[in-house]
């Protein structure tokens, strides 16, 4: 099995960036325990960043046939990309959206994924945790 994990814009800020709200766990410490778990697992995967929606576009369209399952935190692009929502619809790679923050319990603007509706769920407000839950959901999405 070999799981896609893809993080959109600001996240390569993460321990800086408003901590009272993300953590002051890097992302690159995100990445490091994912891999152990990961490993522990038996599973491979792949973990990157972008600032850019086209990458992260190109990312999701390549996942076909690569990948198992995309895990995508989309960051701020959850709320504004059509361009994501299509590519996700397209590829028809099992898709789960994960948020750090409880986007239901922040601003209005962020109460709407247009992601949401093309994945098989979400898991948002458990801080980093949200990924590790997110990876115990595609290991259960595959034996499934
Ligand atoms: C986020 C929530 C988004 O609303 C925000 O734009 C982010 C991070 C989260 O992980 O909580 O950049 O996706």
């Amino acid at each position: 099995m070999n799981i896609l994990f893809l993080n959109g814009p600001n996240l390569n800020l993460l321990g800086q960036r408003q901590p009272e709200i993300y953590g002051r766990t890097t992302l690159a410490d995100i990445e490091a325990m994912l891999r152990q778990q990961a490993a522990k697992a038996g599973v491979t995967m792949d973990f990157r960043q972008s600032n850019t929606e086209g990458e992260l576009v190109t990312w999701v369209q390549q996942a076909r046939g690569a990948f198992d399952v995309i895990v995508i935190n989309a960051a701020a692009y959850t709320h504004t990309s059509v361009a994501l929502r299509d590519a996700i619809s397209a590829v028809a790679v099992p898709t789960i959206e994960i948020h750090l923050s409880n986007i239901h319990s922040r601003e209005e603007f962020r109460h709407r994924s247009l992601i949401a509706g093309v994945c098989k769920g979400q898991i948002a407000g458990f801080g980093e945790n949200s990924y590790y839950l997110a990876l115990q959901a595609a290991l259960q999405l595959k034996s499934a």
